[in-house]
């Protein structure tokens, strides 16, 4: 082998690595164009090496222009493929900025009804009540029977009961929870449960078929309705921030009091005066309540003759409707961002 066509090929080895290394140092397309003309270009670094065949004899021409052609395809493959990767990623390396603040992670918050909720339970915590649970399928015995809610009674109908299999229902309220409790603990009692519960209501503006409640109770020697107005008159002024509320109490009837009654709030819309939505009244239906029944003692091996005690209910749509001002029970239950992310 000449020496002439020796050098060449060791000339055509060079070009090779060092179009390679900078193949492999690029960070963009516009240098791969770079690359590329100055290698392959009519004026390029494969096209002069073309020039030095002139160089070698005629018997070493074929050997030296394969060597090149060879040269010249293997640039021109690896050329384009580096160019294709960046062509996928357009963004890559030069475009990246280390410093951008990261993208952060949505934030969830608690559902409306349990802030209420948690609200609730801190008011009555700080009075003196426990927090106490108990199940969502409820059997009758509790949610009726030991509620003293007889057979015959309206809110047992089909129309308004969940009835499951068995002797169970979904609690239709959270009052079997005070039976529950009564029947763990000795008095004093003083308690609230605060849950989910469930009737055979068709969805409109003021009804959902799932819905939340939280009930007291208190049992003691010498509880007395005194003591009911007061408790209930200060979580109203607590809940609502504010000193001004006022709490109204209208005879009722419940199986599992007596007496019983329903209590409303001092419209907050209108402080009492009458408005559209207290329907002029001043006032906002709550829920009911009333001296626990002696017949509920009962059930529980408790002396009527030495304890008495004071129940009531709440409902907890009721009251993030008026807190929130919301004026639909059903935005609660349908999970639409929109609303939930404004609490
Ligand atoms: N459980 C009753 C209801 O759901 C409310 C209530 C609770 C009434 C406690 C009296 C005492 O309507």
């Amino acid at each position: 082998m000449s020496e002439n066509l020796q050098k060449t090929l060791a000339e055509i080895a060079r070009i090779e690595k060092q179009c390679q290394s900078l193949l492999v140092t690029a960070t963009n397309l516009q240098e791969l164009e770079k690359i590329k003309s100055d290698f392959l270009g009519r004026k390029g670094a494969v096209q002069a090496l073309f020039a030095l065949m002139g160089r070698v004899g005629a018997d070493e021409k074929p050997h030296l222009g394969a060597a090149l052609n060879r040269l010249k395809e293997t640039l021109q493959a690896e050329i384009e493929t580096r160019m294709a990767s960046f062509q996928r990623q357009p963004m890559a390396i030069d475009s990246f900025d280390p410093s951008l603040p990261a993208k952060l992670p949505a934030m969830g918050s608690l559902h409306p009804i349990l802030q209420v909720m948690d609200e609730v339970k801190q008011i009555f915590t700080s009075m003196g009540f426990r927090v106490e649970e108990g199940p969502e399928i409820e059997s009758d015995y509790y949610n009726f029977e030991a509620l003293n809610i007889p057979a015959y009674h309206p809110s047992r109908d089909m129309q308004d009961t969940f009835y499951l299999s068995g002797q169970h229902v979904l609690r239709t309220h959270t009052s079997p929870v005070q039976i529950r409790t009564m029947e763990t603990q000795k008095p004093p009692v003083r308690m609230i449960a605060p849950g989910r519960c469930f009737r055979k209501d068709t969805p409109d503006a003021t009804h959902s078929p799932t819905f939340h409640q939280c009930e007291g109770l208190c049992v003691d020697r010498g509880v007395s309705f005194a003591d009911l107005k007061g408790v209930v008159q200060a979580f109203a002024q607590k809940i609502f921030a504010d000193k001004s509320m006022r709490v109204r109490f209208r005879p009722s009837f419940f199986p599992f009091t007596e007496p019983s009654a329903e209590y409303d709030f001092s419209c907050i819309f209108c402080k009492g005066k009458g408005c559209r939505v207290c329907k002029n009244t001043g006032w906002l239906e709550i829920s009911g309540a009333g001296m626990v029944d002696p017949a509920v003692f009962g059930f529980v091996d408790y002396d009527p003759e030495i304890f008495s005690g004071y129940a009531f209910g709440m409902g907890l749509e009721r009251i993030a409707i008026l807190k929130y001002r919301v004026n639909d029970i059903r935005i609660f239950f349908e999970n639409d961002i929109r609303f939930l992310e404004q609490f």
